[in-house]
């Protein structure tokens, strides 16, 4: 069997009652919110009752201020294209990933100035950089929870709380963080957030969601049929309408529903635990193979799951391949969408060997991926 170390990109394998929510709900749903009769009532409680787990699992004040999105990058999208001006002024760090720095570079060319404060060289963006490059006006800060590079992990409550009081709205992407880490909307003053469904959530991909904190108003993305105010040709005021134009993925998020389910049946902390002692035994076993780089703080504490390397003498990409084809490991390699990230720790532009557990590795695959990287890199040492 091959030992997936992807689960930064997605989780694998999923839990059997999010395979078995969808293939439930894909053989009986109707369209949410589209007429009135049993199928579609049906469907409308179900997607009603992901976004009251959401909203529970994040600590929203009202669930109608989650949307659906089909993924994190939907819901980055749509804060950024929904909230900002010409003349606005945004910042951000060089740890984002291209869902953000992409959307704000085309921000950048339609007038809004966007500052990237470093972050050091193991990922870590110091909250008093943060607090300093908003010194000038400031509409908006941006940033990643948890780093998909090197799993580095924000002082994010350091930092939301602090713009909350100077009037300056946080879009925390939480694409590595969501069910691996506690986030709490109003604790960590957090405006904006965006999720997806199908990593630490353990869901479906297609699925995503952004929280838009009450009182403000985005202008949405996308137009269309909402299932309510039919006879209007305007797009509805109301919350989560006015962000979900067109049909929701209703299987995707019976599956969501089920995987948020299965997290809070588990509990968060006893996952967050489980994937700790597993990188624990990550970082210990690659600290003692020869022509091993690690990157990001290596402490189990700071670090989400996605673990940085270099192995001595392979590019990432032949590491990859070998991996996969000599020992059946699968990774991540090369830049991981966040090219900034490698500017940052020093890794562009080859990128980096990515290993990620999740709540589904065992010890003796990390165990066989140990024994697998030790005789990539002593192949080249030799
Ligand atoms: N953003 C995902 C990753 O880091 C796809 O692999």
């Amino acid at each position: 069997m091959p030992i997936y170390l992807d689960n930064a990109a997605s989780s694998f394998p999923k839990p059997e009652s999010v395979y078995r929510a969808v293939d439930k709900t894909l053989r009986s749903a109707g369209n949410p919110g589209r007429g009135g009769h049993g199928m579609t009532i049906a469907a409308g409680r179900l997607i009603f009752e992901t976004r009251e787990l959401l909203g529970a699992l994040f600590g929203a004040p009202d669930s109608a201020r989650i949307a659906f999105t089909s993924n994190a990058t939907e819901a980055i999208n749509t804060a950024l294209f929904g909230l900002l001006l010409p003349g606005d002024r945004v910042v951000t760090s060089t740890m984002e990933h291209n869902a953000v720095t992409r959307p704000l570079r085309v921000l950048e060319g339609r007038g809004v100035t966007v500052v990237k404060v470093p972050a050091d060289r193991t990922g870590f963006v110091d909250p008093e950089e943060i607090r300093r490059a908003c010194a000038e006006k400031t509409r908006m800060v941006v940033l990643s929870h948890c780093s998909n590079v090197t799993g580095t992990l924000q002082a994010v409550e350091e930092i939301g709380p602090w713009c909350r009081k100077e009037g300056i709205l946080f879009l925390l992407d939480a694409a590595q963080s969501a069910g691996v880490f506690p986030v709490d909307v109003e604790a960590m003053g957090i405006d904006l957030l965006a999720v997806p469904g199908h990593k630490g959530l353990l869901g479906p991909q297609g699925t995503g969601a952004l929280y838009v904190r009450e009182g403000l108003e985005l202008t949405p993305l996308m137009y269309g049929g909402t299932g309510g105010h039919s006879a209007s040709d305007l797009p509805p005021e109301t919350m989560p309408e006015r962000l979900e134009a067109g049909t929701l993925n209703t299987p995707g998020l019976a599956g969501l529903r089920a995987g948020v389910e299965f997290l809070l049946g588990e509990g968060i902390d006893a996952v967050r635990s489980r994937e700790a002692e597993l990188l624990r035994r990550l970082i210990d076993g690659l600290g003692q193979i020869a022509g091993v780089t690690l990157y990001g703080p290596l402490d189990p504490g700071r670090h989400g799951g996605a673990l940085s390397l270099d192995i001595e003498g392979v590019d990432p990409s032949e590491a990859g391949f070998r991996l996969e084809r000599e020992h059946g490991i699968l990774c991540r390699v090369g830049m991981h969408c966040a090219p900034d990230a490698h500017r940052t720790i020093g890794t562009f532009p080859r990128g980096t060997v990515r290993l990620s557990p999740g709540y589904f590795t065992t010890g003796e695959e990390i165990d066989r991926a140990l024994t697998g990287l030790a005789a990539l890199a002593r192949s080249k040492a030799s």
